[in-house]
């Protein structure tokens, strides 16, 4: 049976569980899993942190800023603790994997635990219970992949879930902490996948998106990314299937042929180029060039005429020179991203550049540079919606509009927001829309037959 199905309210005698998630997608899988580790245990799930007896923050390291702000919302769940002294606050996740014991140190932390050790969850917070804090695992596993735990999905009623297929990445990226807070790659067993997507299919959801750092390396036995991506899409043609994150330099022509073969595969690929300048790439250590993302655009065009393209940027990092900020404005004009992810870069301790490159591109231009692949993003998203306008989608429902009442909002294949008059719909059904308007952000359109 799928947890899932049987979230319990907090309204038992169990102690109550709240569960705040920061940072990637696969933080908000993780929180599902702890939320299972911990239901099993007799917890019992609540929204309230004002009535939780056990508060863990599942966190982020990629970026300063996403750090900063945990610091800030630690402060403040902090507050609860002095109202309810018997209550427990636990940070979990990458801060909890790369800070460690400095976490006791700065704040009221009673419990921090690493992204393997939540198996470990119940044992390190009965030791808090009774000794009154300071309860750690940070181990990272070679072989931890939650595999045989079903999630508990906390968006009861939802359309869309995640399912992490692999854990941890072995890309090594110069500027990036996820190897160290996340540790080595490793692929999960492809039966508890498919298990795992055929429940919620079951459960009404309509569409899963298929998790990892770089799902292109899965690989489990003789299963390969290929493979899983066609088993997973033939759970049922009314499954949608989205994956992510794709890494440039394993995007195989073999996976985007399975793509391009059925349609319930979603025809939108994200694939982070960080940068358009081969030399940056390469000081990134990203193991392709230029013209290699380029060639992988081309393939994937050839393939599918109407697939979107997002991708991930950073402005400023080590070294990159005003030709080098200007090839990755050229790039993604040549590649027409549908959508991107922009980020300044941040210096992050322990990673090879911040060992190795001076971070030398002052705060000022790194800002300035980031406006200008903003705006020019922005000006590409509104060109390809306008492309949409006129054109006719099937759009699998998500709820209502956050705008209106009586609108109601989905997403193409492509992953494109559409909003449209509500009718007698319903979340998870298929409908085809014609695009009548659209903003940078969102298609607008109405039902047709
Ligand atoms: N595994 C994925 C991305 C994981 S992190 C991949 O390889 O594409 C998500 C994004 O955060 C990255 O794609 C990158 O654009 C950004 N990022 C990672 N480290 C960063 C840093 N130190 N400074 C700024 N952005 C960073
Ligand atoms: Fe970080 Fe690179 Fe791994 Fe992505 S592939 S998580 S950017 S090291
Ligand atoms: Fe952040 Fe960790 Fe994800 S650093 S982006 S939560 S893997």
């Amino acid at each position: 049976m799928m947890d899932y199905k049987n979230l319990r309210p907090a309204t038992g005698s169990g102690r109550k569980l709240y569960i705040e998630t920061y940072g990637c997608q696969m933080n908000v899988g993780d929180s599902e899993i702890v939320v299972a580790i911990l239901q099993k245990e007799g917890y019992l799930y609540t929204r309230r942190p004002e009535e939780a007896d056990v508060i863990l923050v599942n966190t982020c390291s990629v970026r300063d800023n996403a750090e900063q702000r945990i610091w800030g919302r630690l402060s403040e769940l902090g507050r609860y603790k002095k109202a309810r002294p018997g209550l427990r606050l636990g940070v979990i996740g990458c801060m909890a994997e790369r800070l460690r014991e400095e976490l006791f140190e700065r704040r009221a932390v009673d419990i921090v635990v690493g992204p393997d050790a939540y198996r470990d969850l119940p044992r390190l917070l009965r030791d808090a219970g009774d000794q009154a804090g300071r309860s750690i695992n940070v181990e990272l596993s070679r072989e931890e992949t939650y595999a045989e735990i079903s999630p508990v999905r906390l968006d009861q009623g939802g359309v869309s879930a995640f399912i992490a297929i692999m854990r941890g990445c072995n890309n090594m990226c110069s500027y990036c902490v996820v190897p160290y807070t996340r540790g080595g790659e490793r692929s999960r067993d492809p039966q508890t996948i498919l298990r795992e997507a055929r429940e919620l299919f079951d459960a009404g959801y309509r569409e899963v998106t298929l998790l990892g750092q770089n799902v292109n390396s899965y690989s489990f036995g003789d299963v390969d990314f290929a493979r899983l991506l066609a088993d997973v899409a033939g759970v049922s043609p009314q499954l949608r299937v989205r994956f992510a994150t794709s890494h440039p330099k394993d995007l195989s022509d073999e996976v985007l042929d399975v793509i391009a073969a059925t349609p319930n595969i979603c025809r939108a690929i994200h694939l982070p180029a960080q940068s358009g300048s081969s030399e940056m790439l390469e000081r990134m250590n990203r193991k392709y060039s230029r013209e290699w993302y380029l060639g992988r655009i081309r393939a994937i065009r050839e393939r599918m005429a109407d697939c979107a393209v997002s991708t991930d940027l950073i402005a400023g990092f080590c070294g990159e020179t005003q030709d080098d900020h200007r090839q990755t404005l050229s790039l993604m004009r040549e590649a027409g991203f549908d959508f991107a992810y922009m980020f300044k870069y941040s210096e992050r301790p322990g990673t090879r550049a911040s060992r190795e490159m001076p971070d030398d591109v002052p705060e000022a231009e790194k800002t300035r540079r980031l406006g200008e692949v903003i705006a020019l993003q922005n000006t590409l998203s509104l060109e390809s919606n306008r492309r949409d306008v006129g054109r006719r989608f099937e759009v699998l429902v998500e709820g209502r509009s956050k705008r209106s009442e009586d609108q109601l909002f989905g997403r193409t294949s492509q992953n494109k927001v559409v909003v449209f008059p509500r009718g007698d719909l319903h979340p998870g059904d298929y409908v085809r829309v014609e695009i009548t308007d659209c903003t940078s952000a969102t298609l607008v359109g109405r039902v047709v037959e």
